[in-house]
C-alpha cells in the first residue's frame, strides 16, 4: 500500500468539498488506488474563518510550508483567481509535485504555459473541475472521444446563469434575488460578474475547445455576452414562442477555421439542451466517428465539483504507481485561424 502526501490550496466551497468527499469515501478510494492519500496541510486566506470541515491536517497561510514540504506528493489548487495561483503551480512544479486545478480562469488565459511547465518538469496537471463541474467532459474529449474529428461543441457550462434563467423562467422570479441565492449556495464566482456576463462560460469554453480542435484557444478568442440584459418580457416572449432563453457556448470547427462563442440564444423547447435545468449543464458534442453526443450533470457545487477533483487526484496516483504522466502534450497543438463572430 502506498502512502500519498496532498496539499490543498483553498478550503472554500471546493475545497470543502474535496476534503468531504476524501474522509466519506476513503475505504473506496484506497481499494481504487492502492494509496492511502492523506490531505497533509491546507492553505487559507484567513487562519481565523471557522471552517465546514475538519481533518488531520494543518492549515496555514504560508504558501511555502505546502509547496517546499517534500513529503508532498500532489498540490491541489482550489483558491481561485489567475495570482498567486499561477506562481504557486509553476513552483509546485518546479518542486517536482503533480497538480490538480480546478481554476478555469487562470487555465483559460496561461493553460499551455502551465501545461508546458508540466511537461518539462515530467509531472501531471489534470483540471477535469474547470469545466461542467462534475461531468467528466475533459475526460471525454482527451480519452473517450479522442478518435473523432469533432466538428461542434454546444454547452451550457455555467451553472449560475441557468440557475438564473430557470428560476426567471419557471417560477417568475427576479434576476438580482434568484443571483443572491446562487451565490449562498455556493454557485456563483467570487465576483458573480463573470457568471452573469458570460466570462465563466467564455473560460470553459476557450479550454474545451483547445481540447476539442487540438488548438491554443484563449478566452481573448471567445466572443462573449451575458445574461444581465435580459429581461422578463425577453423570457415571456419566448415562452409565447414555446421556447426558453439559454446562455449557449457555442465551438464550431469550419472549413475557414473556428467559431468560438457565448451568448444569450432562444431555444425551442423540443431542443435537448431546453431540458437543462436549474444548476445542471449539458454539453452537445458532435464528432465525425461517433455522430452527437451528450453529458449532462451539476455543473457548480461543492461535492459535485469535488467529485472531478477527487477523481484527478486518483487518477494522478494511478499515474505515480505506473510512473506514467498523461498531462495534455502541448506541443502538439496547432494554430487554427479564428473567424470572427458577425456581432
Ligand atoms: P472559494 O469558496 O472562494 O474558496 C477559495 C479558498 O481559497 C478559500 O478557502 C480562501 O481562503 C482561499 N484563498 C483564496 N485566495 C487565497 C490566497 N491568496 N492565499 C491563500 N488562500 C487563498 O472558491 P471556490 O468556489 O471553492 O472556487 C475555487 C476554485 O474552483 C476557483 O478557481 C473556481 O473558479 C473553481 N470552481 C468552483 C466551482 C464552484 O462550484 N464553486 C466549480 C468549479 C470550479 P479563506 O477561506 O481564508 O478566504
Ligand atoms: N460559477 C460557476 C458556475 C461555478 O456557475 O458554473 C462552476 O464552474
Amino acid at each position: 500500500m502506498n502512502e500519498i502526501y496532498i496539499g490543498i490550496l483553498g478550503l472554500g466551497t471546493v475545497g470543502s468539498g474535496v476534503v468531504q468527499i476524501l474522509t466519506s469515501n476513503a475505504e473506496d478510494i484506497t481499494n481504487r488506488t492502492n494509496s492511502h492519500i492523506h490531505v497533509k496541510k491546507v492553505l487559507v486566506r484567513n487562519l481565523q474563518t471557522p471552517r465546514s470541515v475538519s481533518g488531520d491536517f494543518t492549515l496555514t497561510d504560508q504558501p511555502d510550508d505546502i509547496l517546499q514540504d517534500p513529503d508532498i506528493d500532489i498540490i491541489i489548487e482550489v483558491m481561485g483567481g489567475i495570482e498567486p495561483a499561477r506562481t504557486y503551480i509553476l513552483e509546485a512544479l518546479r518542486h517536482g509535485k503533480n497538480v490538480v486545478t480546478a481554476n478555469k480562469d487562470l487555465l483559460a488565459l496561461h493553460g499551455h504555459e502551465l501545461l508546458d511547465a508540466a511537461k518539462a518538469a515530467g509531472k501531471d496537471l489534470y483540471f477535469e473541475a474547470s469545466v461542467a463541474g462534475g461531468i467528466p467532459i475533459i475526460a471525454a474529449l482527451k480519452q473517450s472521444l479522442a478518435a473523432n474529428k469533432i466538428s461542434t461543441v454546444i454547452g451550457i457550462i455555467n451553472g449560475t446563469t441557468n440557475y438564473i434563467l430557470t428560476a426567471m423562467t419557471e417560477q417568475g422570479r427576479n434576476y438580482e434575488e434568484v443571483l443572491k441565492e446562487a451565490q449562498s449556495l455556493g454557485y456563483a464566482e467570487a465576483d458573480p460578474t463573470s457568471d452573469v456576463e458570460g466570462l465563466d462560460a467564455a473560460r470553459k469554453l476557450a479550454i474545451l475547445s483547445s481540447i476539442a480542435f487540438n488548438s491554443r484557444v484563449t478566452i481573448n478568442d471567445v466572443y462573449v455576452d451575458g445574461i444581465s440584459r435580459i429581461t422578463a418580457e425577453d423570457i415571456a416572449y419566448a415562452k409565447e414562442l414555446d421556447s426558453c432563453i439559454k446562455l449557449l457556448a457555442i465551438a464550431k470547427h469550419q472549413d475557414d477555421g473556428l467559431e468560438i462563442r457565448v451568448h444569450p440564444a432562444i431555444l425551442p423547447k423540443s431542443h435537448p439542451l431546453a431540458s437543462v435545468s436549474g444548476v445542471f449543464n449539458a454539453v452537445y458534442i458532435v464528432g465525425d466517428a461517433v455522430g452527437e453526443t451528450m453529458f449532462f450533470g451539476r455543473g457548480a457545487g461543492s461535492l459535485p465539483t469535488g467529485s472531478a477533483v477527487v477523481s484527478d487526484i486518483m487518477q494522478v496516483v494511478r499515474n505515480m504507481e505506473t510512473q506514467s504522466t498523461s498531462a495534455i502534450n502541448c506541443t502538439c497543438y496547432y494554430d487554427l485561424p479564428l473567424k470572427k463572430s458577425d456581432d
